[in-house]
């Protein structure tokens, strides 16, 4: 069934393992994320990026084409459709209005104050329609749909003001993790990540899941990370098996010929996070 993530996160953080949210850019990560999630019994949040729905088609679209794979699929396991780095109080309206059931307002680039107030107005209008919120403070690293950001630490005791002043479900402290590839080992921030999860009692978020090492993800869950963020992981798979069969072929045209096997890199990437994680056989 479509739900809101709040209760998926609270089931992941009491339990101790992490939802992932994988980024969809089309039909076939649709249906590759989809698959696998049902096949591995986890529950799973399909993250839109604003740029990623738009390219979609808008909100409305990506909302008929997920509820329409999950019906030709008969799926079984928990999803989520998420806004995710909602940049204003307006487009996740739209998400929430189109059935999204779930958005994150990325307001950290905001003062803090104006933050909380435009993260409350996102909580008031998203939680009358029983939609779930992710907030997020300090700054990911790197680049996503050309939003380029350099790292900053969250500050805990924002973190705690934050929560206390919004009511939102989750939350994303920026803790030296990157969009895209890193360059070199990434360097999280793990002290103010335990003291940050003990002090708002939230479900944590990690962005930039790609590229973390096993034993950091595991550490990240253990010290209350329940939401890992994929996106970059899945299109660099599923790019690699374009490349290599357009190149060894140069009479292919047929698109599902390439797309097919693109999708099945990526549902066996989702499947390998999902095993990490530690979302697999729970929901
Ligand atoms: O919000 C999306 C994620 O943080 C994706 O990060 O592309 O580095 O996996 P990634
Ligand atoms: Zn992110």
């Amino acid at each position: 069934p479509l739900v809101s993530m709040k209760e998926m996160l609270i089931k992941a953080k009491n339990e101790g393992y992490a939802v992932g949210q994988f980024n969809i850019n089309n039909l076939e990560f649709t249906q590759a994320i989809l698959l696998a999630a049902e096949e591995e019994k986890s529950p799973v949040i399909l993250g839109v990026s604003e740029g990623a729905g738009k390219y979609m088609g808008g909100f409305i679209a990506v909302v008929q084409m997920v509820k329409g794979l999950m019906e030709s699929y008969k799926i079984t396991v928990p999803v989520a459709i998420h806004l995710d780095h909602g940049s204003s109080f307006d487009k996740c309206k739209e998400a929430v209005d189109a059935g999204f059931t779930s958005v994150m307002i990325d307001a950290s680039h905001h003062s803090f104050e104006e933050n909380i107030k435009i993260t409350s107005e996102v909580v008031e209008y998203a939680h009358a329609k029983g939609v779930s919120v992710e907030a997020e403070l300090g700054t990911v690293g790197g680049e996503e749909d050309g939003v380029i950001g350099g790292i900053m630490y969250a500050d805990p005791a924002e973190c705690k003001a934050l929560v206390e002043a919004t009511n939102i479900d989750c939350l994303a402290p920026a803790l030296g993790s990157v969009h895209g590839p890193y360059k070199g080992e990434p360097k999280l921030g793990f002290d103010e990540m335990k003291q940050i999860g003990e002090e708002t009692g939230m479900p944590l978020v990690l962005h930039g899941g790609t590229g973390i090492p096993d034993e950091q993800i595991k550490r990240a869950v253990s010290l209350g990370t329940a939401k890992i963020n994929v996106n970059t992981e899945n299109q660099i798979a599923s790019t690699k098996v374009i490349r290599d069969i357009l190149n060894s072929d140069a009479k292919v045209y047929d698109p599902r010929k390439y797309l097919g096997p693109a999708r099945d890199a990526i549902k066996e990437t989702v499947i390998g996070k999902m095993r990490v994680f530690g979302s697999s056989q729970k929901a």
